[in-house]
């Protein structure tokens, strides 16, 4: 193990490394030995910077007690330079210390290394397909869609930061039968003004009365079925109208997104692999994966897992044997995947075969990551099940969806506005920025006009983006404003202040001591304050590789509020401008200064910004 600061790995994997590497050398004949050396950073002081239990793990293969192995693997000499001692605790821990040395010099290269932020390059140019956001067409992005949003271009970006090559594609909805029913009503009763004011909103009104009257009106649903066909044999002005809805749902969309700072390598809606869908179909049947039922092509999935098959036979078992008839059918159904329609469309399904074919083909990842809502957990588990058996994914690639949960108010209602129904997300953000406009102003009451709404976008953005990362995705989320835009708390604006507080007073210690230069000064960590401080700053890589390992941004939120909650403990007890001694304070000013670093990188990797001042 060396500690300069190249940084090809994160400082607990290195310690893992070196500790493997003892074990095997201790016990040679133990294939079990050879895979030891799991550490993670102590959870008390006292106990080292970091521990390893695996003696206890491989007490039964070895015959040993834990503590005799932990006493061989840790009196193997030689100690490599960053640690201090390695002892045996309890029943057999290893207890790693680090030398102070070793650790500020750690903490100082991730703080500095402005390019990667200490971040291993484990990702080597392998391709990562991230799809969020994906709206649909004709309909208003909601405060559900911002989680996808939020959740895809936070992953995209720790995947870019791990040195994996990224396409970040927006998988939006731009075709389906819903367009011939738009259609119909748009030729009906469109409001040309309505549309030319706020365009999204008047197709949505247009869809839901065409829709309505279809529903009672059988020669209307007709009409609106051969709309459908129509634009999907190529008609001219059906077309036409066609792109004339995407073009003015994805204006509406950029919007969105140019407020959010969210983008895109590319935008293939689900129209974009129609061309392929016959193919797939044709594909699956002669494969013998699919086959014909009353009319439509369908594949039963649990043919391709009997494990599937066992589990489903038992449930439509269960529910018959209660009389329930409905259940019994509904349990029958459940795996069933329509990839053509009895009327001879294709759907969802085939789309995202396709897709799935498409990326594959194109981009060889190592990994697909598909953000959505957790109502399409079972889409995903059949599409992957069966595109893995057809070869369409080979076992290489890794499938991730990732299922995020509800957000409901702080009822646990479904949200809804004052007027009713789902507040639109640009009513949300311009509320967010308004009720931060409201503290920027209490803490900065001199702050120009212009100005202050700036600051005020910037943390109200930053308090709802976070907000619906700081949980673990498949949660449920009560919003609350209160919650959402606290300063104290696990939220945005906590994270932004104490971002901010440290850059002031960095700056006031630039003014108050101008000749002492922090920048040159390790950071302080003899203190067990700044010792905690200075351990936390070198597990940001881990957190990093950790939320990629994941798909969870929550990982890296959670990181971050422990970073700033470990700065204010040490901020509270330990004085920096205060301090008497001036390498003390040079060495904790630089601390702070390193801490501000990482806050604000990790932000940054969530999508939110870090102002420097609030
Ligand atoms: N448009 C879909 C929706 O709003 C999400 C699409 C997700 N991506 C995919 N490849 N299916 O629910």
């Amino acid at each position: 193990m060396n500690d300069n600061t190249t940084m090809q790995s994160t400082l607990s994997a290195e310690l893992a490394a070196l500790l493997r590497e003892r074990f095997a050398a201790a016990f040679p004949d133990c294939p079990e030995a050879a895979s030891a050396g799991r550490v993670v950073p102590s959870a008390r002081p006292g106990f080292g910077d970091y521990q390893c239990s695996d003696a206890m793990q491989l007490s039964r293969a070895l015959r040993l007690p834990p503590r005799a192995i932990a006493e061989k693997v840790a009196s193997a000499l030689p100690l490599p330079d960053a640690l201090e001692k390695i002892e045996v605790a309890g029943p057999g821990y290893l207890n790693l210390t680090l030398r102070p040395a070793a650790l500020a010099a750690r903490a100082a290269a991730v703080a500095d290394d402005e390019e990667r932020g200490g971040v291993p390059q484990s990702g080597d140019g392998r391709t990562v397909v991230v799809d969020y956001s994906s709206p649909n067409v004709a309909k208003s992005m909601h405060i559900g869609h911002i989680r996808s949003t939020v959740i895809g271009a936070a992953l995209a970006n720790v995947f870019r930061a791990l040195g994996y090559r990224v396409i970040a594609d927006n998988h939006i909805g731009d075709w389906g039968t819903q367009f011939g029913i738009i259609i119909k009503g748009y030729r009906e009763f469109a409001d040309m003004e309505a549309l030319a004011r706020d365009p999204v909103p008047e197709l949505e009104r247009i869809y839901k009365e065409s829709n309505a009257r279809a529903r009672e009106d059988a020669a209307w649903m007709e009409a609106c079925r051969l709309e459908t066909v129509k634009l999907q044999q190529g008609d001219p002005e059906n077309r036409a109208l066609w792109q004339d809805f995407i073009r003015m749902s994805r204006h509406t969309f950029d919007e969105i997104y140019d407020r959010l700072g969210i983008v895109f390598d590319t935008t293939r809606g689900e129209s974009w692999y129609q061309p392929q869908l016959a193919g797939v179909v044709d594909r699956l049947v002669a494969a013998g994966f699919a086959h014909e039922s009353r009319g439509a092509v369908v594949v039963d999935v649990r043919d391709l897992d009997p494990a599937l098959a066992e589990q489903s036979r038992k449930a439509v078992e269960a529910a018959r044997a209660k009389g329930d008839e409905e259940s019994a059918a509904r349990e029958d159904g459940k795996w069933i995947c329509i990839v053509r329609k009895e009327d001879g469309g294709y759907n969802y399904n085939t789309t995202d075969f396709a897709t799935m074919e498409t990326r594959v083909r194109e981009y060889g990842p190592a990994k697909i990551v598909i953000v959505t809502d957790d109502r399409q957990i079972p889409h995903f588990q059949q599409l992957f099940l069966v595109s893995r058996r057809l070869g369409i994914v080979n076992p290489e690639t890794e499938l991730v969806h990732v299922a995020f949960g509800t957000i409901t108010d702080e009822n646990g209602h479904p949200f809804s506005t004052r007027k009713g129904g789902m507040p639109k997300l640009k009513e949300l953000l311009d509320e967010a920025a308004s009720r931060a406009l409201a503290i920027v102003r209490e803490k900065n009451p001199d702050l120009p006009q212009a100005e202050a709404a700036a600051l005020a976008e910037r943390i109200g953005i930053g308090a709802v983006k976070y907000s619906d990362m700081a949980m673990d995705p498949i949660t449920t989320i009560r919003f609350s404003w209160d919650a959402v835009l606290a300063l104290q708390g696990n939220s945005g604006p906590y994270l932004q202040y104490a971002h901010a507080r440290i850059r002031s007073l960095l700056a006031k210690y630039a003014a108050t001591f101008p000749g002492e230069a922090a920048v040159d000064a390790a950071p302080s960590v003899s203190d067990p304050l700044e010792r905690a401080l200075a351990r936390r700053i070198v597990a940001y890589p881990d957190a990093v590789a950790a939320v990629a390992a994941k798909c969870k941004p929550s990982i890296l939120a959670e990181y971050l509020y422990g970073l700033a909650q470990d700065y204010s403990a040490f901020y509270q007890k330990l004085p920096v401008l205060k301090c008497e001694d001036a390498a003390t304070r040079a060495g904790r000013a630089r601390l702070c200064a390193c801490v501000a670093a990482v806050l604000r990188r990790g932000l940054g990797l969530l999508g939110i910004a870090a102002p420097d001042r609030m």
